[in-house]
């Protein structure tokens, strides 16, 4: 499969790594040759045809360089659109930041991938939580597939579980804990009283915040993967605009030592009943959400296997870029079988 990778920060540098570490694997035990013919970064682009090697790639990044001071394959000039439209390629990876304004430019580079025919692998939120339900349209109109995994829980595979282990089933409610940086906020602030501001400082050290972290603490990131499991898991046609999102700016040590008291805590619930809200909402120590630090917990309520929870890291670089490489063996496989779906 050949593939274009545009954006190449923390996560498309790691869906890099992963591919040479698991080259040999991937031939053995799926069939899979990936071949990654460009990438685009902000300075342009490297193309090869004939698969660039991606150490050499890396190591530019390293260097803090750009892909496209390539001596042999470097193309400053190139914009990601000229390559998405010109390269011969399956599929695009797409992992630039998230921008819930107009979702651009991650929007264009997926429209321009459907129309000249290449599967789609995104980790960028923006894209679906504003224009979800025409993004998979277009993608069925043009006969190809859209992967998103990674929106949502990192590497924890929270859409597959409820796509295809609840196959069959229908789900009813989702209940969850969809952000890792206010989940890591909350529980440094409630188990070592670190200020908000304090906590804050370290998530994004940690590297768990988005570009612009408010927003992690105002919950729109929260809202835009509640957006995503609505549309994918039950079929409702919503974008952002339908959720009703208060962050966790308001939330004091004085309220977090109170639920204490009841042997509760708060946390940042994301909810799908009849209506989308992102809230800081009190819950029982006891309940399968109460997770700590950066991870994210989801419960599915189902007709009728009931309630199941899955709970694993949400955020992190190498977690969220093991996704495309799901999402890419996902689109191998249903291409084996002639799936579109
Ligand atoms: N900033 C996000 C989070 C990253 O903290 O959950 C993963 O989407």
């Amino acid at each position: 499969m050949r593939i274009i990778l545009v954006g190449c920060g923390i996560v498309g540098q790691s869906f890099a790594r992963i591919l040479i570490r698991r080259e040999t694997e991937l031939v053995k035990d799926y069939g899979f040759h990936p071949r990654v013919v460009a990438v685009v970064d902000k300075g342009g682009a490297a193309i090869n045809p004939r698969g660039l090697t991606l150490e050499k790639t890396l190591s530019l990044k390293d260097e803090k360089r750009t892909v496209a001071s390539s001596r042999e394959y470097g193309h400053p000039a190139m914009s990601a659109l000229d390559v998405i439209e010109s390269v011969e390629a399956e599929a695009m990876v797409e992992a630039t930041p998230t921008n819930i304004v107009d979702g651009e430019p991650g929007l264009s580079y997926i429209k321009t991938a459907f129309k000249t025919g290449k599967h789609v692998v995104t980790t960028n939120k923006g894209p679906l939580a504003l224009a979800m339900p025409a993004l998979v349209e277009l993608a069925d109109y043009n006969k190809v597939y859209l992967r998103f995994s990674g929106t949502v829980g990192a590497g924890t595979p929270v859409l597959e579980l409820a796509k295809k282990c609840l196959l069959g089933d229908r789900i009813v409610s989702i209940r969850g804990i969809l952000n890792g940086t206010t989940n890591y906020i909350l529980t440094e602030m409630d188990e070592k009283h670190f200020t908000f501001q304090q906590a804050l400082k370290n998530a994004q050290k940690l590297g768990y915040c988005e570009t612009d972290p408010s927003m992690d603490v105002d919950g729109v990131d929260a809202a835009c993967k509640l957006v995503i499991m609505a549309n994918w898991i039950m079929n409702k046609k919503v974008t952002l605009k339908d959720v009703d999102v208060q962050g966790i700016r308001n939330v004091t040590p004085q309220a977090l030592e109170e639920a204490a008291k009841k042997t509760c805590t708060i946390k940042l619930i994301g909810s799908i009943n009849s209506d989308l809200r992102v809230k800081p909402i009190e819950i029982s120590r006891h309940d399968p959400l109460s997770v700590g630090g950066v991870l994210n917990a989801v419960t599915f309520v189902s007709e009728f296997a009931g309630e199941e929870t899955i709970i694993g890291r949400g955020a992190g670089g190498i977690e969220t870029a093991s996704t495309i490489l799901r999402d890419l063996l996902d689109i191998k496989q249903n291409l084996a079988t002639k799936l579109i779906a």
